[in-house]
């Protein structure tokens, strides 16, 4: 086999969002050697794509505000499905994080008292998101990213993980290349925190960019990982619609957070039919639905969307509130905002099931194997509130570093990886290169997306489920012989054989979970079980692992709340 870099951390941290900095800060602060991986370029994060804001209960605009509030909100946002103690430690945790995050240089938006601003999202009782105008993930990134690399982290840059390796049972390195030269290089680490984020990249019209193709929980899936709740994607209701090019762009929350209002092409505002006490506040999974039943029975406008309207409020307050929505519409749509209704439809923006973690640590089901972020589960259970993430982010973030450099410590140096290993993840990797006959990445990344929309979309059934898995499998097929021109140096139709992989899998156990869940509850409706069934669904998440070949689907208990906290949502509590 060709030679190949090899580094060597206590703490190896793949994905450089808000998960994987705050990670990173908190590994390295322990005092671990602690080495940052990034897909893309270090700043390029789907963070950036929650723009409204981060819910923390500061209680800065309202005084009731408190975490029992949000750790209520959260849990009922879930529609009970959460790991109750990542919305415990996250309600409790959150003003702390947020508070920080503007320590290290976060520039906030301020109430005329100089508190930090907070503003309405759905789903939350009080205004709880902190913002920078709609521009909140940004802000985040940068300040961690300024803070990240003066605490002595290791950054390598795009540079795409392929495998995860083990010793044993325990964790021990991570394999992949450099997406510049297509050259290899290892990485032995005592413990690894996957933040690699979600998997939009499977469907068509999605918010996320090129980098969330599934390839944390991919990875870990592989090495023996559970997984749970993969059945549940957010759709989030406002994406953009026209242009075809820029079709599924976010439209922040913050929209209808400022006051924003939905009308269909009849000019009724139809929230009122389906939830008249929030509204355009409504839960996510509620407005989507909405949305999509409106231009569904013909009521959408020109291009198939509903009608966001803002200019109510006027243009000085609008671009000094939602500037970048403001310059988005002007320039990708010629549309002004402040005069003219936005066209607004669902598009995919995250997943909320994801890896099995321990709801302190964040500890899978390896040894050794962290994940935070969007790429774990439990914490939104079956429906995530906007605002949740960045915070989630910085709460899980942190834990993760702590506790994966204490493991770090806790183990011997002499962990094995073993060169044959190695050889067989080169070769499989290279596979595509040396097909005569196999088929373009292009074209299955196509169809998958197609699959995805057309059966695994907003409103599911079992025909369609069916036919789904049954069209994936056919996709998995195909993905086993794919063909590569040209050399490994900048190769995006290569990178794509690999990321095709991670969607397939995570497309599978998505379909296969949806499939075997028969009730709709939050972010997951099926058309043929409406409404929810707790006797038989209320208190379990779906779980799926790798058993030989084939993928395990089955369902394992929800953790149970203690009772002081259930008592919190006993009525008049
Ligand atoms: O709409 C938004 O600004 C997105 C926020 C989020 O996903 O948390």
């Amino acid at each position: 086999m060709e030679n190949y870099e090899t580094h060597t951390h206590d703490v190896l941290i793949i994905g450089a969002g808000g998960a994987g900095l705050r990670a990173a800060i908190e590994s390295s602060a322990q005092g671990a050697s602690t080495g940052l991986v990034c897909k893309s370029l270090l700043g390029k994060a789907h963070t950036v794509m929650a723009e409204g804001g981060m819910a923390a209960a500061l209680a800065n605009v309202d005084p009731k505000d408190d975490w029992k509030t949000h750790f209520k909100d959260t849990i009922y946002g879930g529609k009970m499905l959460n790991n109750w103690k990542m919305p415990f430690n996250h309600a409790n945790e959150a003003p702390e994080r947020v508070r920080e995050l503007e320590h290290w240089g976060a520039v906030f938006d301020r109430t005329p008292k100089g508190k930090i601003n907070q503003r309405a999202f759905g789903g939350h009782t009080w205004k709880r998101l902190a913002h920078v105008g709609d521009r909140t993930g940004l802000e985040m990134i940068r300040t961690l990213q300024d803070k990240g690399i003066h605490t002595g982290i290791d950054v390598y840059m795009e540079c795409t993980i392929t495998h995860l390796i083990k010793d044993g049972d325990k964790i021990a390195g991570a394999f992949g290349y450099w997406r510049e030269s297509g050259k290899f290089v290892l990485f032995k680490a005592k413990s690894i925190i996957l933040a690699t984020g979600g998997v939009g990249k499977a469907y068509k019209v999605t918010s996320n960019s090129w980098e969330y193709t599934g390839d944390g929980q991919s990875m870990a899936y592989d090495i023996g990982a559970e997984l749970i709740d993969m059945e549940f994607i957010q759709f989030h209701p406002t994406g953009m619609v026209w242009p075809p090019s820029i079709r599924g762009v976010l439209v922040t929350e913050a929209v209808r957070g400022e006051g924003g209002l939905l009308r269909n092409s009849e000019g009724e505002r139809f929230m009122e039919k389906y939830d008249p006490e929030r509204m355009e506040l409504s839960t996510r999974d509620v407005v989507a639905r909405s949305i999509y039943t409106e231009v569904k029975e013909g009521r959408g406008t020109p291009h198939g969307g509903a009608y966001l309207y803002i200019s109510h409020k006027g243009a000085d307050y609008i671009k000094k509130k939602l500037p970048s929505m403001y310059h988005q519409f002007m320039e990708f749509a010629d549309v002004d905002i402040t005069k003219d209704p936005m066209e607004v439809y669902p598009t995919t923006h995250y997943i909320m099931g994801g890896i099995r973690v321990d709801g302190d640590t964040c500890a899978t089901t390896i040894p050794g194997l962290y994940a935070a972020g969007e790429v774990s589960g439990g914490m939104h259970g079956a429906n995530r509130l906007g605002g949740n993430s960045l915070s989630d982010l910085l709460v899980f973030g942190k834990r993760s570093g702590e506790a994966a450099a204490a493991y770090a410590n806790s183990v011997s140096t002499n962990l094995n990886i073993q060169a044959e290993q190695v050889e067989a993840y080169a070769n499989e990797i290279l596979a595509p290169f040396s097909s005569t006959d196999g088929e373009n990445p292009y074209s299955i990344h196509q169809d998958l997306q197609d699959v995805m929309g057309d059966y695994v979309g907003v409103f599911r059934n079992k025909e369609n489920l069916e036919k789904g898995i049954a069209e994936v499998d056919k996709l998995k097929d195909r993905a086993k012989n794919m063909k590569i021109e040209g050399s490994r140096m900048y190769n995006p139709g290569w990178h794509l054989c690999r990321d095709l992989k991670s969607m397939l899998m995570v497309s599978e156990a998505i379909a296969k979970c949806a499939l075997q869940r028969e009730e709709s509850r939050g972010a997951h409706s099926r058309v043929d079980f409406e409404g929810y069934d707790d006797e038989k669904w209320g208190k379990v998440n779906s779980s799926i692992n790798l058993q030989g070949d084939s993928m395990n689907v089955t369902t394992t208990p929800l953790p149970e709340m203690p009772d002081e906290l259930k008592s919190l949502f006993t009525e008049g509590s």
